[in-house]
């Protein structure tokens, strides 16, 4: 059964970018089964791979019903679409899977090419964090390559602390409730 959402949990915000452009963030929702489709189908190979790291299969059967149908529990995944709200797009998702570990979660985020370095993926972000915050999650981990330049600005404004693997490919970022860099 899904947790009763509470707080930052509950709120659908309607936030502005950087630009003034107002957009809404809200948890994703079953029905969101068509608007994650063409999310994807509007995002490069090159985005979707540096999501997952990997060719992931966004098409294949049951895929986009399983990624909307996140738990509010052990998945917390948010949404960003733009406002009015005559265009259902989905602009980006954020993702929290809480992980074995008391406390912890893995965080990932996918924002459309089109609408990327608008502040989208910043506030799906910090929407993410206050969420954590709010579930007592002490611990978000973050994975991806040295790179990404765009998620890396996007790790430490956010307050993770980033260390890279031996080899110079990969960067983790580690939060637990850190500042933000202003
Ligand atoms: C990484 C990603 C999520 C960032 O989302 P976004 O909406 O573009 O992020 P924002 O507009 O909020 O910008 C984040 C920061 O990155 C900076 N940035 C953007 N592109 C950059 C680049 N190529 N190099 C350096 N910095 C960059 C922005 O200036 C901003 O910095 P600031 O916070 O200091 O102002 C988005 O590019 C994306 O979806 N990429 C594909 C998937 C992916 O890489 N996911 C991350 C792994 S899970």
């Amino acid at each position: 059964m899904p947790t009763p959402r509470t707080g930052a949990e509950a709120a659908t915000a309607a936030v502005r970018l950087p630009d003034g452009t107002p957009i809404r963030l809200r948890p994703i929702r079953p029905d969101d089964e068509p608007r994650w489709l063409s999310l994807f189908a509007a995002c490069s190979a090159e985005s979707v791979y540096a999501r997952f790291q990997y060719f992931f299969p966004w098409r294949s059967p049951g895929t986009a019903a399983r990624f909307c149908a996140a738990d509010g529990r052990r998945e917390i995944a948010w949404v960003a679409e733009p406002l009015p709200e005559d265009d259902p797009g989905l602009l980006g998702v954020g993702r929290l899977v809480v992980g074995r570990l008391h406390g912890s979660a893995e965080y990932a985020l996918l924002v459309r090419d089109d609408w990327q370095c608008r502040g989208v993926g910043g506030a799906l972000t910090r929407r993410c964090l206050d969420v954590a915050a709010e579930r007592g999650l002490s611990r978000v981990v973050s994975r991806t390559t040295a790179a990404n330049g765009g998620m890396l600005a996007l790790l430490r404004r956010y307050g993770f602390i980033l260390s890279r693997s031996a080899d110079g490919i990969w960067v983790e970022g580690i939060w637990s409730g850190g500042q933000e860099r202003c």
